[in-house]
């Protein structure tokens, strides 16, 4: 098994739309386990393929406290929903930003396991909110794009400013290798 590295906002390809997988197969499965590997080090409680710059329909979701659920669900749909549910919301590909969002309350999804068996999930509450968010990432969608276009704006900035601290760092770090 192996992390891989998360995109952050505003990196272009966050958009990128996931395509169907057509068959789960030993690939995919590795992708799965990875997946899971690199959402739980990061740590966090959902991961879209797309976060990690995989454009297929892979979604991987643990919301218990220890671990013990994970949720693999290939090629998800959403059958219904209903009820409407505002929640706080953190992102991987956002670090540090968490604000409110309004999704539906209770949906019912189908989707594959890592076996590639297609099963049906009812959610509600948190893991409803999490499938949601999950599915946004795999069609190009963060959860900013709810936001007004002011308040994303100062989160792009924000981040932007993140991501040049990083590479000072990194870049201090190399020249003081070099101090003899
Ligand atoms: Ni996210």
């Amino acid at each position: 098994m192996a992390l891989i590295e998360i995109l952050h906002f505003p990196d272009p390809r966050l958009r990128k739309k996931a395509i169907p997988v057509d068959k789960v197969d030993d690939q995919i499965r590795q992708t799965v386990n990875d997946m899971f590997e690199t959402m739980y080090a990061a740590p966090g409680i959902g991961l879209a393929a797309t976060q990690v710059n995989i454009q297929q329909q892979i979604i991987v979701i643990d919301v218990s406290e220890d671990k013990s659920a994970p949720v693999c669900l290939i090629n998800p749909k959403i059958i219904t929903k209903d009820g409407e549910e505002e929640m706080q919301e953190g992102c991987l590909s956002v670090p540090g930003i968490f604000e409110t969002v309004r999704r539906a309350e209770n949906i019912t999804v189908q989707a594959l396991d890592q076996q590639g068996v297609e099963y049906t999930l009812d959610a509600e509450g948190l893991l409803a909110v999490c499938i949601q968010h999950e599915m946004d990432h795999l069609d190009g969608k963060l959860f900013v794009d709810y936001l007004s276009p002011l308040k994303m704006q100062r989160i792009k900035k924000k981040m932007l400013k993140m991501k040049k601290l990083d590479a000072s760092e990194q870049h201090n770090g190399s020249q003081s290798a070099n101090i003899i």
